[in-house]
């Protein structure tokens, strides 16, 4: 008999019709409307796989009576949607999406600090609202990419691929991990360094590190304060690691220069956040890794990962390896 699985959003036809060849598949056809808590609660209760996304916050009184699940597939690289010491108590798999999108993660990542730095938006706007009267030496000016230092807190896929692309802009590159990495080190050109160092250095910080207890407010008001009155907040893993409080302090009292944010504590971001009421703040709606080609790749690694386990093996991608 074949395995019944949920899908908490629309996904991609092809990756659908692959799923259906092995399992009796029920989705949630909205494409912008996540699935309602009762809905997924109920589905939960029957199913033996399921395939989520980020937006599902899948913890341990959503998964009490989900008795027959075996495996939570979930279309995305970070995982703190998912309770997964819960899940690894009840032995259900977690599997996440590593690797495939790292290149368009980094892309964007590169765009939004470039953005952030020239004013790109801001920009367009002032072009657009008809207030480009004439060419002026000081108008819309803002900070120089090329050369300066950039300063990566969280030195993982997505953090090298950025640094290669600063490489690129030829700037110096500084990175802060728990742990240090000698060959990036050697291969990229990059420093390791505090994360206080990193701080008061960095022309640019970029945060992508995954959200963890650990992380959480990693950048408040002391951290904000170390950095220089010129410098750049790009925030593209997740939002929580930098205090949006703080953040809306500091760039209001010009204690840092601009920010970039791709990710929020609340998604979708309310449009009377403080944060959206400052000009130097470049927002986007979480579109990290959002080009056509990787949401295919991603929707379909998240579906071999899902067959995987629900096929008795080990799949490619187990975040809970303490379950083999
Ligand atoms: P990764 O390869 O696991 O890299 C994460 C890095 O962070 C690791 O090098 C890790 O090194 C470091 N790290 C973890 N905890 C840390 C801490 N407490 N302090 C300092 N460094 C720490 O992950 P990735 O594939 O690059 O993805 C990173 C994150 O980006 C994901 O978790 C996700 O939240 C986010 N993301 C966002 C988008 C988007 O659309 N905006 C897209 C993709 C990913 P150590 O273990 O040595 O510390
Ligand atoms: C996106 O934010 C991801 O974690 O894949």
């Amino acid at each position: 008999m074949k395995p019944k699985i949920y899908i908490t959003r629309k996904i991609p036809d092809s990756t659908l019709q692959k799923l259906k060849e092995h399992c009796h598949v029920t989705m949630w056809e909205e494409e912008e409307t996540p699935v309602p808590r009762d809905v997924l609660k109920e589905q939960l209760k029957t199913v033996d796989g399921l395939y989520c996304l980020l937006t599902e916050q899948i913890d341990s009184e959503l998964l009490k009576e989900a008795a027959q699940l075996k495996v939570i597939s979930n279309m995305a690289v970070g995982f703190n949607n998912i309770d997964v010491e819960a899940a690894s108590e009840k032995g259900i798999m977690v599997t996440n999406t590593p690797g495939v999108l790292t290149e368009s993660t980094a892309d964007l990542a590169f765009a939004l600090l470039m953005a952030t730095a020239r004013r790109i938006p801001e920009s367009s706007e002032f072009l657009r609202t008809g207030k480009w009267k004439a060419w002026a030496p000081m108008m819309l000016t803002g900070q120089d990419v090329f050369g300066a230092t950039l300063g990566i807190v969280g030195m993982g896929r997505i953090g090298e691929g950025v640094a290669r692309r600063a490489k690129g802009f030829d700037m110096e590159v500084l990175y802060h991990n728990r742990s240090r990495k000698p060959d990036v080190e050697s291969q990229l050109g990059v420093t390791y360094v505090e994360l206080e160092e990193l701080l008061k250095q960095s022309d640019y910080v970029m945060i992508l590190v995954p959200f963890s207890e650990e992380t959480k407010n990693l950048i408040s008001e002391k951290e904000l304060s170390l950095m220089k009155e010129t410098s750049i907040l790009i925030n593209v893993a997740r939002g929580g690691i930098v205090n949006e409080h703080d953040l809306y302090h500091a760039l209001k009292d010009q204690k840092i220069w601009a920010a970039g944010l791709d990710v929020f504590e609340q998604e979708p971001v309310s449009l009377n956040h403080p944060l959206l009421s400052l000009p130097n703040v470049v927002v986007l709606p979480h579109i990290g890794s959002a080009s056509i080609k990787t949401r295919i790749k991603m929707s379909e690694l998240a579906a071999e990962n899902l067959l995987q386990a629900l096929a008795g093996n080990t799949p490619q991608h187990l975040v809970n390896k303490e379950l083999l």
